[in-house]
């Protein structure tokens, strides 16, 4: 049995840490164990790998862009973490329209990275740019967490998974297909296909008094602290920057993102469904 849960997350507008945490803290009470924070949001937290054992139990959270692990974090969550046979739950959260194979492509790389992945989850939450989802996670939400919770709690007291990652140790499936997977191909309203990677945020110099606090919140390191009205480096479109300014000075007013965002508000505002997997359920 561990000693320690962990819940990492990269978690650039706050709700993917939001989900790991609560998880976490919900295993931690059915299993009695302290629970540890860590972020690799910031380039400050990513200066270190991480080397997990058989006394860790990790929680690990990403948000899904574009239907996938976001693609600037993928090579930290391949080169930041190393485990030996640490059972993990992978989580994804999803803003309402779909988290097609980034579940899958989690699950692939913390085996890849040594880990043995008991449980998952791919957990609505609102949309960071666009107006779906919102209140997700809900009452529902939780429950099905809470549900996962128990089940990783009782296969962490079953005595079969004591051998640990062996060829005899259950797999879990989730779903996703194999690699290689393919990335969302963003629309606009009008149906067609849109690009808006070159977009970055604008800012108004009437609003900005230049505090830096979307600097210190930028995933990226794109913001410099000394020139915080600008964006000189890569801009993932995570809206940390945005939602954090306290004078709303930033915003994006690229043509393509607009519209992509509207289609989005258009099509995808049905609630989505939040999906748990452990292995008591997919074995
Ligand atoms: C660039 C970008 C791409 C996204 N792509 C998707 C997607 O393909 N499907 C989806 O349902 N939500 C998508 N979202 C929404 C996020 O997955 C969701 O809001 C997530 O919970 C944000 O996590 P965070 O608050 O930890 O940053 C995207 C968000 C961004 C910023």
């Amino acid at each position: 049995m561990p000693d320690t849960i962990h819940a990492v997350s990269f978690s650039p507008a706050g709700k993917t840490k939001k989900v790991v945490s609560h998880f976490a803290n919900l295993l931690g009470e059915a299993l009695a164990l302290p629970v540890k924070e860590d972020s690799f949001t910031l380039p400050a937290e990513r200066e270190r790998v991480r080397s997990y054992g058989e006394d860790d139990l990790v929680v690990f959270g990403v948000p899904t862009y574009a239907g996938r692990i976001p693609n600037k974090a993928l090579p930290f969550v391949q080169e930041l973490f190393r485990a030996e046979c640490t059972k993990t739950v992978a989580i994804v959260t999803f803003g309402n329209r779909s988290f097609d194979n980034a579940l899958a492509e989690l699950v692939y790389e913390l085996k890849n990275n040594g880990f043995h992945v008991i449980g998952a989850a791919a957990v609505v939450c609102a949309h960071s740019f666009a107006q779906i989802g919102t209140g997700r996670p809900d009452a529902n939400d939780r429950k099905l967490l809470a549900e996962l919770a128990k089940s990783v709690a009782d296969t962490l007291k079953d005595d079969t998974l004591k051998k640990g990652h062996t060829a005899e140790a259950p797999s879990l499936h989730v779903p996703g297909g194999e690699p290689p997977w393919e990335y969302y191909q963003p629309h606009g309203i009008d149906g067609e296909k849109t690009v808006f990677l070159k977009a970055k945020p604008v800012v108004d110099p009437a609003l900005c008094d230049r505090c830096g606090i979307c600097a210190a919140a930028c995933p990226m390191g794109s913001i410099p602290s000394d020139a915080p009205d600008t964006t000189t480096g890569i801009c993932i479109k995570c809206q940390a920057c945005v939602k954090l300014c306290p004078h709303a000075a930033r915003s994006f007013d690229d043509a393509a993102y607009l519209s992509h965002k509207a289609m989005l508000e258009q099509t995808f505002s049905r609630p989505a469904v939040t999906q748990i997997f452990s292995l008591q359920t997919s074995a």
